[in-house]
């Protein structure tokens, strides 16, 4: 099964990026294949509120975004890793989150005309690092990652959360976490309870 991993960071070999790569060491062993794919790279732009896909439940913008629907449709698993800013996810994963609107308004369609099929092996997963460690710091962001799952049909399958890391390659000293990350990415695949940390 392959997954499709959206990674919201901007900066290279940085934090989220090294605690996602760990975590996928751990899917990779439960026999998956994932895919990422670096938002930042990506010319995603916002969604604009346009209406086009209330009718049709297809988005309207051409841009980056256009390939991914059909990817998102065809997988049943997704990891988001995202680094905290602002106590939210990164605007190039808050971009792409407003433009799966449109698979909302095509569940919706797809109720409303009877072609809706639920399939419950779908499960979406975050990852996150915030540098402080604010008893708050992860929920605006877990909120919204929790409704992009469910425009997209995606159980909200668990999350990896790590607070401390700031500078890039200071994820490399978070070792014991690294391992239970590798634990994170096999559980989520196997359909296990991931670990929450
Ligand atoms: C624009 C910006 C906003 C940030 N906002 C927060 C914040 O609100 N809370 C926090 O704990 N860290 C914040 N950080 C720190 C990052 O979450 C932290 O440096 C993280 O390790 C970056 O991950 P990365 O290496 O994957 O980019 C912010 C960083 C940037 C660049």
């Amino acid at each position: 099964m392959d997954v499709l991993v959206f990674l919201g960071s901007p900066r290279k070999k940085g934090n989220t990026e090294v605690l996602t790569r760990t975590l996928l060491e751990g899917v990779s062993h439960a026999g998956s294949t994932p895919e990422i794919i670096r938002l930042n790279d990506l010319k995603i732009a916002p969604c604009i509120s346009c209406g086009g896909c209330d009718k049709t439940g297809k988005c309207v913008v051409e841009d980056d975004m256009t390939p991914l629907y059909k990817k998102i449709i065809a997988t049943n698993r997704i990891i988001i890793a995202s680094p905290i800013y602002f106590y939210g996810v990164t605007a190039q994963t808050k971009a792409f989150i407003d433009r799966t609107q449109a698979l909302w308004n095509r569940k919706r369609l797809q109720k409303i005309s009877g072609e809706w099929k639920e399939n419950p092996a779908r499960r979406g997963f975050f990852i996150s690092v915030a540098a402080t460690k604010g008893a708050r710091i992860f929920e605006g962001a877990i909120l919204t990652v929790k409704y992009a799952y469910d425009a997209m049909d995606m159980a909200y399958g668990g999350e990896f959360l790590v607070t401390g890391p700031d500078k890039r390659g200071d994820m490399a000293k978070y070792e014991e976490k690294l391992v239970k990350a590798r634990a994170a990415g096999e559980n989520f695949i196997r359909g296990l309870d991931a670990h929450v940390d």
